[in-house]
């Protein structure tokens, strides 16, 4: 990486996928030989350009004639062979396209490693094509398990050579159970949905800034204070917002499941794909005391990850919302804003000395205290600071860092989450695993990071 700068081009990304009239993405089918990876790629492709979507397929056996002839089936092999791969999606989901990818691609790192260098620039769909090892053997279209299983090729996928079945994968395919076509269909409708983004968050700006309208009325008008049976308060103001949010909700998105820090939870919810996952009023306890610092969160999780996310400051009237594939972006609500407008998206920034570090204003827990007291040299500022902004000020490239080891729910960070990482941040839990949503328990017992990189995640 020494001696070479990057050089920026004149057209956006944007202007690119307004000229091609959809939004790169890349579909990545994983799965083991047989499990019907590119069979079902090729049925979706078909799909996708009957429909008129440009795209293009990337089929790990094919691209080991040319691209990757160099490599093998060892593990380094492979983990060359799917960053090649990765490298080679991105550019081409730049371009504008919709890329299917079929290759086993067996360790998770590998497939969040593609995660990781394609996220940024275009949505990453993990597409796990599963079907038991014994139909995969049964069908053995190429004779490979035969050959496999008889010692004559080593280092066989499912055999001799391990596959990690992806933990949280964005569609999960069963092929011995579903046929092609309604396989292909499920990607195809998960596709459809990707370029939806523009209404959807239309739909999720515009909520969240009429809710946090009606906040604001109750907060200069003046309000009582009530305690739940966790002690935490609750106002008019935090039912206001709920009701409304999940009046307008329920109306536009009524296949959409929804999760709500103020509503009672369906544990139905959890049979849905889609979830909102919603804090009509996230920082009540800032709210009483009246310092501001208070967010209305919409976020949405489908099978478990945090894809979607709207976090709007009341007070100050700055929103910040953010789309898998698409960015994160800042605007002030106060102006007539467009989503997805180039000149308001907002980046971590790439500081990893002298870093301002977030910190919860109203519960700063004992650990994070110890914490930024041992890495005192390396922090410039810790700011204390309520609810969500924290996340959102990293997203913006001004904090680097934010530590909460105690316990939240899933609606103190969904919303933030998305913001965070579209803004090209990371968000793991305090054990450095990744957090999911629209779980049994809601409450995220482990805590949380978000940093703008890994190296300002300090091991704990
Ligand atoms: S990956 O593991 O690196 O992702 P990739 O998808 O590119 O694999 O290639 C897998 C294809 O190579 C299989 O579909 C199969 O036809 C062929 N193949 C040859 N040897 C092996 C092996 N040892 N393990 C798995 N696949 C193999």
């Amino acid at each position: 990486m020494d001696n070479i700068t990057y050089h920026s081009n004149k057209i956006s990304d944007s202007s690119r996928a307004a000229l091609m009239g959809q939004h790169g993405c890349v579909l990545w089918f994983t799965g083991l030989s047989g499990s019907g990876k590119s069979t079902v790629a090729c049925e979706t492709e078909k799909m996708l350009f009957e429909s008129g979507i440009k795209t293009f397929l990337l089929d790990g056996d094919n691209l080991r004639f040319g691209l990757n002839s160099d490599l093998g089936f060892s593990k380094e092999d492979r983990d060359e062979n799917i960053r090649r791969i990765a490298e080679t999606a991105k550019l081409m989901a730049q371009a504008g396209l919709t890329v299917l990818v079929s290759a086993i691609s067996p360790y998770e790192k590998q497939r969040e490693r593609a995660r990781e260098i394609i996220s940024p620039a275009a949505a990453f769909v993990e597409v796990f094509v599963d079907a038991p090892a014994e139909v995969c053997m049964q069908r053995d279209p190429k004779g490979l398990y035969k050959k496999a299983l008889s010692g004559e090729i080593k280092e066989f996928t499912g055999v001799s050579s391990p596959y990690e079945a992806p933990e949280c994968p964005d569609l999960h395919l069963e092929t011995a159970k579903s046929d092609v076509y309604e396989c292909a269909k499920a990607v195809f409708d998960y596709h459809s949905f990707l370029q939806s983004a523009d209404s959807l968050m239309r739909v999720l700006t515009e909520t969240a800034v009429n809710a946090g309208e009606k906040i604001n009325e109750i907060y200069s008008r003046g309000y009582s204070v009530d305690y739940k049976s966790d002690n935490s308060p609750i106002t008019d103001a935090d039912r206001a917002a709920d009701a409304y949010i999940n009046a307008v909700l329920a109306e536009k998105y009524p296949d959409f499941a929804r999760l709500s820090e103020e509503s009672a939870d369906d544990p139905k919810r959890r049979e849905n794909d889609f979830c909102f996952i919603i804090d009509p009023l996230d920082g009540t306890r800032e709210f009483v005391d009246r310092n501001g610092e208070f967010t209305v969160n919409i976020g949405l999780s489908h099978c478990g990850r945090a894809i979607a996310g709207v976090v709007f400051i009341p007070v100050t009237g700055d929103l910040y919302y953010a789309f898998t594939g698409r960015g994160a972006y800042r605007v002030s609500a106060k102006n007539a804003y467009t989503v997805f407008c180039q000149n308001d998206r907002v980046f971590v920034s790439d500081k990893t000395d002298k870093i301002t570090v977030m910190h919860s204003r109203s519960s700063l827990d004992e650990k994070t205290k110890a914490l930024i007291e041992k890495n005192r040299d390396r922090i410039s500022k810790a700011i204390p600071c309520g609810s969500s902004i924290k996340g959102c000020l990293i997203a913006a490239g001004k904090a680097e860092s934010y530590y909460r080891f105690a316990g939240t729910y899933e609606w103190d960070t969904c919303a933030m989450q998305a913001v965070a990482e579209c803004a090209g941040g990371v968000f793991l839990q305090c054990d450095l695993t990744p957090m999911r949503y629209n779980r049994a328990d809601t409450f995220n017992a482990k805590g949380f990071v978000i940093a703008n990189m890994r190296e300002n995640i300090w091991i704990i």
